[in-house]
């Protein structure tokens, strides 16, 4: 990883850090506190502030951008947890096992709020339109994941619908935090535009990777249950494909897998047993590639000196090999 993406993961930490939430009851705020400290890659602010700095702009003044992404990604990963039925969050028990699914959605409610006092502290001159921005991609996160939801139960979704959701809920959110940066560095339109299309097609990227490491990645590193998106029959790229590919025997055992009770981790076995023989990973890595290759020409596109782009180069290039 470049050495100044590590500088910035650090300083915004510190900051994020040094500001906990406080107040009573103390079960609305301690999960919020939880959920910040147990870590994470502090992507979504790292890209604000990367983004200020392709333009040369203020560190301080992107500061109450990095905060508010990074606090609405955790108060998403709070809901996302009870809707995914998923225990583990960073290698730690989710917000909704430790208290309980009531204090979860409480107090992620709270964490979204706590946003807008963020953004607040923008510089005046930049705070509509950061915050029309933000507001633009929170609703879509919310599209994104409730599509995200309506696919589990349908055995017809495409791969199409499925890039449309996964841009939704993941990869908006990645391209707008860039974005975020570059308005706050007075970029102009054009720039901004192909900083956040990069955003964009590195995220689908991204989550693809997400997909790829929930069913074979290693549960010490990635921190969550591995298997979970094939127990909640999530229509991923990795199940899309395997089923279009499928044999008769193969197609005939992954529909009678839908709906078998989600602790069942024979479940699990049986179609990753299936993704091996179709050489799904494969499959993924190349349609990441695909995506990764479309973001970079619009980093391209940006009319900065290529010197300048080497920190987001890295940044998106250690995304790509990441195994949490
Ligand atoms: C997890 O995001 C949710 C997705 C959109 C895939 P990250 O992988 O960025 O999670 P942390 O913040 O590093 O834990
Ligand atoms: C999460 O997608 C997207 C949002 C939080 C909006 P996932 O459900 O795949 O994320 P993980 O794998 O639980 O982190
Ligand atoms: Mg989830
Ligand atoms: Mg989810
Ligand atoms: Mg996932």
């Amino acid at each position: 990883m470049h050495a100044r993406v590590i500088e910035l993961q650090k300083y915004f930490t510190e900051a994020l850090l040094a500001e906990p939430a406080q107040g009573r009851p103390d079960e609305l705020y301690a999960p919020m506190n939880y959920i910040l400290s147990l870590g994470g890659k502090r992507l979504r602010p790292v890209m604000v502030l990367l983004g200020t700095e392709l333009f040369d702009g203020n560190l301080e003044a992107a500061l109450p951008a990095a905060k508010a992404v990074e606090w609405f990604h955790n108060f998403t990963l709070v809901h996302d947890d009870i809707m995914d039925e998923a225990p583990l969050r960073r290698g730690k028990p989710a917000v909704h096992e430790k208290w309980n699914r009531n204090i979860a959605i409480l107090s992620g409610d709270a964490m979204l709020v706590k946003c807008y006092d963020f953004l607040l502290g923008l510089r005046p001159d930049v705070l509509a339109s950061v915050t029309r921005l933000f507001n633009t991609t929170a609703v879509e996160v919310c599209e994104g994941q409730q599509l995200d939801m309506n696919f589990e139960s349908r055995s017809d979704v495409t791969v199409d619908e499925y890039l449309h959701m996964i841009e939704y809920k993941t990869s908006v959110f990645l391209a707008a935090a860039l974005e975020m940066g570059a308005i706050i560095a007075g970029a102009d339109q054009s720039d901004a535009g192909n900083l956040y299309e990069f955003g964009r097609n590195i995220g689908i990227a991204f989550q693809l990777q997400d997909d790829l490491l929930d069913v074979y990645g290693d549960q010490e590193k990635v921190g969550k249950q591995v298997g979970g998106d094939i127990l909640s029959d999530k229509k991923t790229f990795l199940w899309l494909t395997a089923e279009e590919q499928a044999t008769a025997e193969q197609r005939n055992q992954l529909h009678a897998l839908i709906g078998v009770n989600g602790k069942d981790l024979e479940k699990v076995k049986t179609v990753r047993g299936i993704y091996d023989e179709l050489n799904i990973p494969t499959q993924v890595r190349a349609k990441m590639d695909s995506f990764y290759d479309i973001g970079l020409q619009h980093l391209d596109d940006v009319r900065v000196s290529a010197e300048k782009k080497i920190p987001l180069m890295q940044l998106a290039e250690s995304l790509m090999q990441r195994e949490h």
